[in-house]
């Protein structure tokens, strides 16, 4: 099997946003915090009658919509996500509604989960079951959903939410190079969701900072060894077009390109020019330790990285910006920002993408892309993400999502339903409970 990977995207993020210029004003946080210290500028929230089942259930219906693809052709359907809904029942499940109405039930595959790397693993899956023997000829469906939303405090701006779908198949426009991958897996503490009756984490953000860019290094290490060994050259940031990264919030995707240029001038690539070189050289000696505290390196790699940044790195930004935080979703919305955005150019280009889940695991990997072919084509598949036309019909709502947010949590304990059952068939209904509920304060027989 030939190019197996990704044959079609799409993506689906809540209409309602906030911008983040007034989330600050509302916080009382300084101007500035949230738009250029995390570099943030919109944050997508489900609405009350929304969840990670109702968005996924849209993507996944949207997708074999704008491809033309019959359920009956899907063998395979994973799942990733990190917003439990049920502690024993996959989303995966209440995705098969749509492939049972046209009498497939033969459909391999269940959820993947840890933190924001459960859509990596699932793709990953899906990539493995096509090259294999068990593959049966049929497609992979890969879809990542969540919604993430912190506690009153510095997390809650980088709060999100959106589904992708992303189909999988061989001779596809967006291609795994399999043999250029890289993971790091440890055990660590620095974000994770311990009460299970509740949506908010419990968040260590220095730590996780500082595990994400360690996990960066670990897998750039091995990532570059590998190709080492089989390309027999070196390999630096200068063989990839792209390099698409998990997306917590945009600054530290800026950091985390720097801390790519710093190892690359550490490990003397020659791209790496002498006044890059003059800047860098204060913090050749300082330990791996020190290199992650070190303010003044974080800064001065950021400067002499700033322009490979706009041209490998900023078109990946466009969606993770605007939306926030997607957790599984977000290093997809972030390769969907490039296909969007640079289609008519990635013939024969090389992304190469970094994933990080929380606790941890994370893997680099690479993908090869081509024009591909009709209706599998990047093209098509830039004209079916649909981002501009998605992004401007959205609504602004005022600052105080709080109270959304508790709003939400209201409607799910006493309907004792989740938005998903409610919303994606039946939104009518969902309202006129939703607000019997507001105004009579009791529970609706149902
Ligand atoms: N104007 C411009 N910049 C400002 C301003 C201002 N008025 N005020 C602060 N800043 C800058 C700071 O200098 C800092 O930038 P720097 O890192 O380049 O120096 C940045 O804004 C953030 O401010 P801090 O005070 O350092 O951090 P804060 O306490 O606001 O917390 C954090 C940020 C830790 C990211 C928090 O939002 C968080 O915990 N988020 C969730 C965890 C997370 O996303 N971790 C990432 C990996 S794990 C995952 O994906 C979930």
């Amino acid at each position: 099997r030939r190019d197996v990977g990704i044959l079609a995207m799409d993506i689906y993020f809540p209409p309602a946003c906030v911008l983040q210029e007034e989330l600050e004003s509302h916080d009382g946080a300084s101007k500035g915090k949230y738009t250029i210290g995390l570099g943030q500028d919109c944050m997508a929230f489900c609405s009350e009658v929304e969840d990670v089942i109702s968005m996924s259930l849209t993507v996944v219906t949207s997708l074999l919509k704008k491809y033309k693809i019959d359920p009956k052709l899907i063998g395979r359907l994973e799942v990733g996500s990190e917003t439990v809904i049920d502690k024993s029942k996959s989303i995966k499940t209440w995705l098969m509604q749509i492939f049972e109405e046209c009498g497939n039930t033969d459909i391999e595959g269940v959820d993947s989960s840890n933190a924001c790397y459960g859509g990596t693993a699932a793709l990953l899956n899906c990539v493995n079951w096509v090259e294999s023997n068990s593959w049966d000829g049929r497609y992979g469906l890969v879809v990542c959903t969540d919604s993430a939303v912190y506690a009153e405090g510095p997390a809650r701006p980088t709060g999100g939410a959106a589904a992708i779908a992303m189909l999988i198949g061989p001779n596809a426009p967006i291609s795994f190079e399999s043999k250029y991958k890289a993971s790091h897996m440890a055990h660590v503490y620095d974000f994770y969701k311990p009460d299970l009756a509740s949506e908010y984490p419990v968040v260590d953000g220095k730590l996780s900072q500082t595990c994400y860019l360690m996990a960066l290094d670990s897998c750039y290490r091995q990532f570059c060894n590998k190709y080492e060994k089989l390309a027999g050259e070196q390999f630096s940031v200068s063989d990839a077009d792209y390099f698409v990264f998990h997306s917590p919030y945009n600054k530290l995707v800026q950091k985390s390109f720097a801390r790519l240029y710093y190892n690359d001038f550490m490990r003397n690539c020659s791209y790496v020019d002498n006044e890059a070189k003059e800047k860098l050289q204060p913090f050749s000696n300082l330990t791996v330790e020190e290199s992650y505290q070190s303010r003044d390196l974080e800064k001065a790699s950021q400067q002499v990285a700033k322009h490979l940044y706009d041209i490998k790195v900023g078109p990946s930004t466009l969606l993770p910006k605007q939306i926030g935080n997607m957790y599984t979703a977000s290093l997809y919305a972030a390769l969907a920002s490039v296909v969007y955005d640079k289609h008519g150019s990635l013939d024969g280009q090389r992304i190469v993408m970094f994933s990080y889940g929380s606790g941890l695991t994370s893997t680099m990997f690479s993908l090869k892309l081509n024009n591909g072919q009709h209706p599998f084509s990047l093209s098509n598949i830039a004209s079916a993400l649909n981002v501009t036309e998605k992004l401007q019909s959205r609504h602004m709502v005022s600052s105080s999502i709080s109270s959304i947010h508790k709003l939400r949590r209201k409607t799910v304990t006493c309907l004792k339903l989740a938005p998903s059952k409610m919303f994606h068939w039946n939104a009518k209904i969902a309202r006129y409970l939703l607000h019997y509920l507001i105004f009579t304060g009791e529970e609706p027989y149902l």
